[in-house]
């Protein structure tokens, strides 16, 4: 976030809140989250999944104006930011059709953040290009959300996939996590293998060779102490595994269309897939999935994929009433 002299006041409203650790940042990445940050964020999404059993939508952050600025396709991102922003009380300007905005006219991504936090007090930006939001942050002095750059980086689902792990098994620490797909240009995946590195677990990587985990990520676990195995086959971990993680090829971030072709459906959960998986593993998907989890997997109590986008509502109303000083 950029300062000038527009930069806004930090002093809080009410409460001594100039130690929240997330008030008025950016959330470029998951590097930013230590174990005690992440204890915050869920004990904050409890707190908005009981209110929103309980009264459906409140005024925590009313008057606030978010901006959902979207370069590439979203479902579930950009609407349950929309349906947080809502819950709690504020308002959302939607532009996921950059081509009817400036930006068809050519107006760069400084420029457009820099219309946008006239208006709004948070940005969130999904972008093809790695380090976008990285960009878009120094340039604008309100809050910018990274909700997806490129093959980069993707924190908030990071953080609620692993919310995710959490409700699911009860716990993080002792788990094996194997994460299946598109590992190299999977930014959920890159996310959410950092932020495992905060906890006591095993990781097995299953992707075909082309596909592997970047070295970069890889380098990182190293560095953290995280024991690792990669494969192609998944039943050579199928039974360890606590949770499988599933992804799709990532067709878009191809050069060569023939090389996705040839990879695209190197996997599929079936129900016979998941007969030789554990009776309790947790079987999770960012979604959109394009055929690796057959429908016929829907009904197993495993398959954890539903609940895991409800559980993203919850952990970005958290976000946002952090990042806006108001957790
Ligand atoms: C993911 C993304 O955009 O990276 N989708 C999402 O946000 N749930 C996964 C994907 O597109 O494959």
């Amino acid at each position: 976030m950029a300062r000038n002299r527009l930069t806004p006041n930090r002093h809080l409203p009410f409460g001594d809140r100039q130690e929240a650790p997330f008030y008025g940042k950016d959330i470029l990445g998951v590097g930013q989250f230590r174990r005690a940050d992440l204890h915050d964020v869920f004990g904050v999404a409890h707190e908005m999944r009981e209110m929103v059993a309980r009264v459906g939508s409140f005024d925590l952050l009313k008057g606030k104006i978010l901006a959902n600025l979207f370069y590439e396709p979203s479902t579930r991102t950009m609407s349950s930011f929309t349906a947080a922003m809502e819950r709690l009380g504020g308002s959302v300007i939607p532009i996921s059709e950059v081509h009817y905005s400036s930006v068809a006219k050519g107006e760069s991504l400084p420029d457009t953040v820099r219309t946008l936090e006239c208006y709004a007090d948070v940005i969130v930006l999904r972008h093809p290009s790695l380090g976008a939001a990285a960009e878009a942050a120094r340039y604008a002095r309100k809050p910018v959300i990274n909700a997806g750059d490129g093959p980069g980086e993707h924190p908030t689902q990071a953080l609620l996939d692993l919310f995710t792990i959490h409700e699911e098994l009860g716990t993080v620490d002792g788990l094996t996590v194997t994460m299946l797909g598109d590992l190299k240009y999977g930014r959920t995946v890159h996310s959410l293998a950092r932020l495992l590195c905060q906890y006591d677990v095993q990781l097995r990587f299953v992707s075909p060779d082309s596909l592997r985990l970047p070295e970069k990520v890889k380098a990182e676990l190293d560095e953290a102490g995280i024991r690792y195995e990669e494969t192609e086959a998944l039943d050579d971990v199928l039974g360890q595994s606590d949770v499988l993680y599933v992804t799709r090829v990532q067709k878009e971030r191809f050069d060569d269309l023939a090389h996705y072709e040839s990879v695209k459906g190197a996997y599929v959960i079936d129900r016979d897939t998941m007969s030789r998986a554990k009776p309790n593993m947790v079987l999770m998907h960012p979604l959109p999935r394009v055929g690796e989890i057959a429908m016929e997997v829907d009904d197993d109590p495993r398959a954890a994929y539903f609940r895991q986008m409800e559980y993203g509502l919850y952990v970005r109303m958290a976000l946002l009433a952090m990042v806006l000083g108001k957790a």
